[in-house]
């Protein structure tokens, strides 16, 4: 029952008025990227119906130029922790999550899917660190 209220309220955008406010409802992360044409508040409602109709054309079909595709998802909406880095669905900040947690809804997606960027991504965002043995040799070398 305080799912199905939950999902009503979501529909009807009531959130959005606490969750601006901050204090109550979740707040959810912005995205990167283009915003869905569809619309947020289609999004909302419709955002499982139009996984599962993709996944159906990619895993029966073998579609994969499927438009609402995962992996996508978590692209534009990843939410970096502290360490800079797009979380997994592990964090409660993950973008997923953040409105799950609040409705009870649990999901099975990632138990083969990533929840988050693929390093290939998320590595051009990661400075190359030089191994610190190299940086006290030289170091050592500099002021002999
Ligand atoms: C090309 C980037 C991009 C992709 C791919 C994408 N989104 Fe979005 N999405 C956005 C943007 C931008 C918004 C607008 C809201 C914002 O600024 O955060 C948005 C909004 C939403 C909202 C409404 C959020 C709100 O505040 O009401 C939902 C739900 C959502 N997306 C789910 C998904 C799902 C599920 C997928 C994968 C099937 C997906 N999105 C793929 C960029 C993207
Ligand atoms: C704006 C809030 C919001 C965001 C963000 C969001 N969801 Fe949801 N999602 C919901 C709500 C609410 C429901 C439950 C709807 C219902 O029970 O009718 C739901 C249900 C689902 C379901 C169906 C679960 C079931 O048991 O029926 C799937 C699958 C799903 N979401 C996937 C995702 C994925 C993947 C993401 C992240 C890319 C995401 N959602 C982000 C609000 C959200
Ligand atoms: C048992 C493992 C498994 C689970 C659980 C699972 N998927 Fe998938 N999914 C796959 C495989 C395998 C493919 C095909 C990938 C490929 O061939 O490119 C796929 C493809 C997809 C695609 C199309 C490809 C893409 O780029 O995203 C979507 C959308 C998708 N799944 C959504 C979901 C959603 C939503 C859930 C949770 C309700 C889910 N999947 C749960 C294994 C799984």
């Amino acid at each position: 029952m305080r799912r199905l209220v939950v999902a009503l309220l979501f529909v009807t955008g009531l959130l959005a008025l606490p969750a601006m406010a901050g204090d109550l409802g979740p707040v959810i992360p912005k995205a990167t990227g283009v915003a869905h044409i569809e619309g947020n508040l289609f999004m909302r409602i419709n955002h499982m119906k139009l996984m599962v109709h993709d996944r159906d054309m990619t895993v029966h079909e073998g579609d994969r130029q499927v438009k609402y595709s995962l992996k996508a998802c978590v692209e534009c909406h990843a939410v970096n922790g502290h360490d800079a880095q797009p979380v997994a669905v592990t964090s409660e900040k993950h973008f997923c999550r953040v409105c799950h947690d609040y409705a009870a809804v649990k999901i099975d997606c990632f138990e083969c899917h990533n929840s988050k960027p693929q390093i290939s991504s998320s590595a051009l965002l990661k400075p190359e660190m030089p191994d610190s043995t190299e940086i006290a040799a030289y170091l050592k070398e500099a002021t002999q």
